[in-house]
């Protein structure tokens, strides 16, 4: 065979991997659609972030999310999982750039509804709401009750949220407690 028609090949293979780790994405909870930068400053100028707390973004995409945070507190540590590939690759090289400024940032290539979370102190989602009933008992089930979950765009249905924000021209952020989403799945 012709090296030529061999890189060909082996390019074309891994163009469709990662094609195919976007479609993965979208039929799981949701495609990649990033937060837009206006509301992810919306939100942190609405957040508290505490020293030494962990941080999550379920589906965290290129991470701008995570790296908005770090770059308010960089004493947190943060922890994105997603498993598009492209957004993700991405993520990691602004990582890189950052030279040591977001060590505290881990990235993980994987499905989240199979990831331990009972680390995590705040969950961010950004997910389709055909996918909450789901994610909704994965997160009771893996988180404790004190962790904060934060879902932009829509709301659980059928649980009150504690509080929400919302700014003109832009999505809004529903804020909940684990111990909510248990409640709600007993
Ligand atoms: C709407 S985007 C949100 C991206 C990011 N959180 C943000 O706000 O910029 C949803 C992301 O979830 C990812 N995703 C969907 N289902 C997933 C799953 N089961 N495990 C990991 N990531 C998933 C998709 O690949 C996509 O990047």
């Amino acid at each position: 065979m012709q090296l030529s028609l061999l890189l060909f090949l082996v390019g074309f293979g891994v163009m469709y991997l990662l094609l195919l780790t976007f479609a993965l994405g979208a039929l799981s909870a949701a495609p990649w659609v990033p937060t837009r930068k206006k509301t992810r400053r919306f939100l942190f100028d609405n957040l508290e972030l505490r020293d030494g707390e962990t941080v999550c973004d379920i589906g965290c995409g290129n991470a701008g999310l995570l790296f908005e945070a770090l770059d308010r507190n960089p004493r947190i540590r943060a922890v994105g999982i997603d498993v598009a590939l492209p957004p993700l690759l991405y993520a990691m090289w602004h990582r890189w750039r950052g030279r040591g400024r977001y060590a505290n940032l881990r990235l993980v290539w994987g499905n989240f509804y199979w990831r331990d979370l009972g680390a995590m102190d705040t969950v961010f989602c950004f997910l389709l709401p055909r996918s909450y009933g789901k994610v909704t008992a994965k997160l009771a089930k893996s988180l404790k009750d004190s962790a904060r979950v934060i879902v932009e765009g829509w709301p659980l249905p059928g649980i009150e949220p504690l509080r929400e924000i919302r700014q003109p021209g832009g999505l809004p952020f529903f804020f909940y407690e684990a111990r909510q989403l248990k409640a709600a799945k007993a």
